[in-house]
Formats: structure tokens, C-alpha cells, sequence
């Protein structure tokens, strides 16, 4: 196991340094500790293995493993004994050492006994992984929420999946589960066991994303000197999940709407139609509407699409489910990291409960997840969500006091528009995380209010 730590505990400085030179010989990481004390002690901080001398001067190896147990039963001993006493040997492997060896040791012996006990927790922590993962392959409980709009969307979903709805629109901002949603219908449908086509639609140039998706007969154009079925072949009697269908260019809108309609296509260069059992699954961050609006993307698709569209729900419009978002990763981390997180402090809760989340879930998780790398605490506070810092705002974006006046809303939005990409140099990106928007967002902004960046 590449980078596993191994502690080594002897009181006879002589036999640590041949032990943790060879260790390191054979790259692995090395602690060590001359007595009871400092073994437990350096257990704490993780490690993965212990090379645990028997005869300590501060208690015997068997108290030091029975606290090790304790404290992370995963962890792997392997005594060390001058004893030729069979009795200390059979105890300590009933208490759960790995092996034992006897005093004088074989150093390469001993190193394939730690090798091999590495490779036994690295399978049995592999098994554990996939055992967790394979517990809800996307199944509707791997929606975490129990707010009203989320039951809405949960709901939606199990009805849709079962349904022969042959086209879905999922919409909602960056981060809100689109992706999520997309395999939770798949896989609680009939469609389950048949292929799950994935393709982003910005992702490719035009004339690829067209042979990607329909394929092409050979001699097409240049280069195609053979033929390819496209993924929605490729998909038959499943799904197939066309990402940010916002972008997609108008001369494919058409090829997909007649597919949509007929559930006929014909190959780049091909002249007969090819029949397909698919369902379609569409996501965009984008407001569609808008794009039709503007002339992007053609009505009749929009319409077409929209027979059956779920709105995903932003997080800050579903609060209460903030809680139990971050203790599903604080349980999710603790399996993967091997931590013993608790949980998040009542303060730390209470703002980030508050806080805007603008990059919705996706921000959730991996703030949680970089807050887990960093804790070396039980409990996760303030300190470790940099979210939570005075400069973004979190504070103001939920306590701001309506005047008795009121306000105009259309007008500060438009200021602190103004403001941040003032402040920001005109960089749409950084000015959209001064207001806690992703691009697209700000992008909305700047057309909407007509915002143009000085010419001087
Ligand atoms: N309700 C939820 N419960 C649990 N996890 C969720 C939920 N919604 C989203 N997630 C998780 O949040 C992350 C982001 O979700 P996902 O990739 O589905 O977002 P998206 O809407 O497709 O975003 P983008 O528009 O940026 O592609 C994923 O790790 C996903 O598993
Ligand atoms: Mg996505």
C-alpha cells in the first residue's frame, strides 16, 4: 500500500532504527515512539499500521493494542516479542493483533508480514467503499432532502421514471442535482440495466457533437473512413442525457426535435431513417425562455421539451434540508477520509444555514469535504468553512431591513451589479463571486440592465 504510515514502537533505539530504515527503504512513512504513551499518542494522529514491541517501559504492548482496538479497530498490529512464551503471541492475536513475530526478528520477514497486512486493509476498506456505493446506486434516496420543494422534485422524479414520458427537461442553476436527477431517473426505470448516454452539449464543435450523437456512414467527410453508430444508437432501450441543451446550435435543435417527434434519424451521410427506443433527459442551467426570446434556441423544441420539465430548487429556497446535507457528507467523508467527524458546531450551523450557497449542492459537498481535510478537531467549526468569513457577505445576504419606505429592488440590484464589476475591473467572473452568482448569472444581469464597460 503506496504511503501508509507505520508506527514503530520499541524502547531499544538500536531496533527502531533498523526497523524504520528499512521501512523507509521500502517507501513507506515512519512514526516512532519509545514508550506506551507515545504509541498511543502518535495513534491518533492516523496511522496504518504498528510494529509493537511487547516489553515497554511504561506498560505491556497487549494495554497499548487493547486502547489501539479501541480507539480504531482498523488499525493493524503486529507484535513484537523476545517472549518464546506461545501465551503472549495467542492472546495478543485474540485481542486482535495481526501476527505476531519473535525476538531476534528477520527483517525481510517482517516486512512481508506488514505488506501483507496492508494489502488485507486496503482490500477490506476497497469491499467497504464499494459496498456503500452500491447500497443506492442512485435510487430516490440518494435525493438528500426533506423540505417541501425537494419532496416535490422527488416525487416528480419516481412518478417520471415510471412512466413511458419519453422526454424530460431538468432546469435549474449550476450545482442543483440536474446530473443527480438524470441517473435517478434511469436507474429506478424500466430502462435501468440498459445503457446511461452522457454528452455535453458545449463540450463539442458543432459538426462532432452531430456524428457524436447520430453517427455517420463512411466517407461522410474527410476522415471518416468508416462507419459509427452515434450515442443515441449506442443508447437503445436506455437513456440518454444531452447536458446544457442551452447550447446546443440551431441546425441540431431541428435534428433532435424531429427525433424527438418521429423517433427516427438518419446518420451524418446517411440517407435511410434508424429507429431508436430511447428516453431523452435535457439539462440547462439556462432559462430557456430566454434563449428562445433572444433567437438561441427554437421555440418548438422549447415546447417540445418543456411538456415535461422539473425545476430543481435553488438551495437557498430549501433551508431546511441544509442540515441534513452536511451531515450526509460529514457520514460520506468519514468513510472515505477514515475520520471520526461529529459534526458542526451550533454557531457554524446556525451561518451555514444563512449562507447563500450560490454554488448550490455541488458548493455543500465540497465545502464539507475541504472542512474535513482540514479539522483536527471532533466537531467541524466557523474556522474551518472560509464561506463563512466576514467578506462574503453571508450576514448581509439574509439580514438585510426593508426601509419603511421600501426600496427600489430593480435599482440596487443594478448598483451592486455596477459596484462589483466595477470593483472587479470588469472581470465577470470575479464580480460574480463578490455577489455570489456563478457566470451565467452575472452574464443575465449585465444584458438585462444593459450594462457596458466604459470605453476610457
Ligand atoms: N438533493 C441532493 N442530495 C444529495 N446530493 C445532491 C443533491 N443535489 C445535488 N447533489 C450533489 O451535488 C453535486 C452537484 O450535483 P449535480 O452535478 O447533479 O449538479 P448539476 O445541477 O448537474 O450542476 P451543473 O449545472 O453545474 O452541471 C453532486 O455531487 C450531487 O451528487
Ligand atoms: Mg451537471
Amino acid at each position: 500500500m503506496p504511503n501508509a504510515t507505520v508506527l514503530v514502537v520499541d524502547d531499544e533505539p538500536l531496533i527502531r532504527w533498523s526497523l524504520v530504515n528499512r521501512l523507509k527503504e521500502e517507501g513507506y512513512r515512519t512514526v516512532e515512539a519509545g514508550t506506551a504513551g507515545e504509541a498511543v499518542a502518535h495513534h491518533r494522529d492516523g496511522v496504518d499500521l504498528i510494529l509493537l514491541d511487547f516489553a515497554l517501559p511504561d506498560a505491556n504492548g497487549l494495554e497499548v493494542l487493547k486502547q489501539v482496538k479501541e480507539t480504531d479497530p482498523d488499525t493493524l498490529v503486529i507484535m513484537l516479542t523476545a517472549n518464546t512464551d506461545v501465551g503472549t503471541a495467542v492472546t495478543a492475536m485474540k485481542q486482535g493483533a495481526f501476527h505476531y513475530a519473535n525476538k531476534p526478528f528477520d527483517l525481510d520477514e517482517i516486512m512481508l508480514l506488514v505488506d501483507k497486512a496492508l494489502e488485507t486493509t486496503q482490500l477490506r476498506r476497497e469491499v467497504r467503499t464499494l459496498r456503500a456505493r452500491q447500497a443506492q446506486p442512485y435510487g430516490p434516496g440518494s435525493i438528500v432532502g426533506r423540505s417541501e420543494p425537494i419532496t416535490t422534485v422527488r416525487n416528480l422524479l419516481n412518478k417520471i421514471a415510471v412512466s413511458p414520458a419519453s422526454t424530460v427537461l431538468l432546469t435549474g442553476e449550476s450545482g442543483t442535482g440536474k446530473d443527480l436527477a438524470a441517473k435517478v431517473i434511469h436507474y429506478s426505470s424500466s430502462r435501468g440495466s440498459k445503457p446511461f448516454m452522457n454528452i455535453t452539449c458545449s463540450a463539442l464543435p458543432e459538426t462532432l457533437l452531430e456524428s457524436e450523437l447520430f453517427g455517420h456512414e463512411r466517407g461522410a467527410f474527410t476522415g471518416a473512413d468508416r462507419q459509427k453508430r452515434g450515442l443515441i444508437e449506442s443508447a437503445e432501450g436506455g437513456t440518454v442525457f444531452l447536458d446544457e441543451i442551452g447550447e446546443m446550435v440551431p441546425l441540431l435543435q431541428s435534428k433532435l426535435l424531429r427525433f424527438l417527434e418521429e423517433k427516427a434519424f438518419k446518420r451524418v451521410g446517411g440517407s435511410s431513417d434508424i429507429r431508436v427506443d430511447v428516453r431523452v433527459i435535457a439539462a440547462t442551467n439556462r432559462s430557456l425562455e430566454e434563449e428562445v426570446k433572444k433567437g438561441h434556441f427554437r421555440e418548438d423544441l422549447y415546447y417540445r421539451l418543456n411538456v415535461m420539465a422539473i425545476p430543481l430548487p435553488p438551495l437557498r429556497d430549501r433551508r431546511d434540508d441544509i442540515p441534513l446535507l452536511i451531515n450526509h457528507y460529514i457520514d460520506a467523508f468519514n468513510t472515505e477520509f477514515r475520520k471520526k467527524i461529529r459534526g458542526v458546531s451550533p454557531t457554524a450551523l446556525t451561518a451555514l444555514t444563512a449562507y447563500a450557497w450560490p454554488g448550490n449542492v455541488r458548493e455543500l459537498r465540497n465545502a464539507v469535504e475541504r472542512a474535513m481535510l482540514l479539522a483536527e478537531t471532533i466537531e467541524l467549526n466557523e474556522t474551518h468553512f472560509p464561506v463563512l468569513s466576514a467578506h462574503h457577505g453571508g450576514e448581509l445576504s439574509t439580514g438585510i431591513n426593508l426601509p419603511a419606505g421600501g426600496i427600489n429592488l430593480e435599482g440596487l440590484e443594478r448598483s451592486l451589479v455596477v459596484q462589483a464589476l466595477e470593483r472587479a475591473g470588469w472581470n465577470q467572473t470575479k464580480a460574480a463571486t463578490l455577489l455570489g452568482l456563478n457566470r451565467d448569472q452575472i452574464r443575465y444581469r449585465i444584458e438585462k440592465f444593459e450594462l457596458e464597460k466604459p470605453s476610457h
